[in-house]
């Protein structure tokens, strides 16, 4: 059986009681995000809960990456991120993954993005700082990365205004 076969849709719409809801991110705090992370190209870009796909398939149109990760639990989410991909033309470079982003693995991944929680960001710290190399950026929207030391904080106070940067191996330590 298939990871995506319809008939498993009763098992996925158990995940639905996530810790995290699905809030997008507005298309105007976007380029805050990117101001952080400054993307280029080379980078592997993740988006930890992707929902919809639309923060990883405008990273993808903007800028030269070689590739993008697209990490979502939800079923029909995952099926909407695929045809966003699609529909902005950067499939063959962006893979969306239904999965869970504590289990998925980040090693080469240059760039993350997340918009969660506080209280899950602190969870993924041991994740993120024991995968991704020594200089990867990580941004966040709304919620900060607690006990880690943001090398930028752009933006003001206020619902998707402030974005926090995050360098491993040094907002880490
Ligand atoms: C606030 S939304 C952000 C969506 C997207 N990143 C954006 O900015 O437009 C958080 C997303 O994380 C997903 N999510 C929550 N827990 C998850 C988990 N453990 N693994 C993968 N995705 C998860 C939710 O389904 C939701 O779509």
């Amino acid at each position: 059986m298939r990871w995506d076969d319809p008939d498993l849709r009763w098992a996925y719409a158990l995940l639905d009681n996530l810790p995290v809801p699905y809030v997008p991110t507005r298309r105007e705090s976007l380029s805050l995000v990117f101001e952080a992370l400054q993307l280029r190209e080379g980078d592997v870009f993740a988006d930890l809960g992707c929902g919809d796909g639309r923060v990883v398939a405008e990273a993808a149109r903007r800028y030269p990456l070689s590739r993008a990760l697209c990490v979502e639990a939800r079923f029909d989410l995952v099926e909407k991120a695929r045809e966003t991909v699609e529909e902005a033309g950067v499939g063959d470079r962006v893979l969306v993954v239904r999965g869970d982003f504590f289990s998925v693995p980040l090693r080469g991944v240059t760039a993350v993005y997340m918009y969660l929680l506080t209280s899950i960001n602190e969870a993924l710290k041991p994740k993120l700082s024991r995968e991704l190399p020594e200089g990867a950026r990580v941004a966040t929207l709304d919620f900060p990365v607690p006990g880690w030391r943001p090398v930028k904080t752009l933006g003001d106070p206020g619902w998707q205004r402030r974005v926090y940067l995050y360098v491993i191996g040094v907002s880490d330590r």
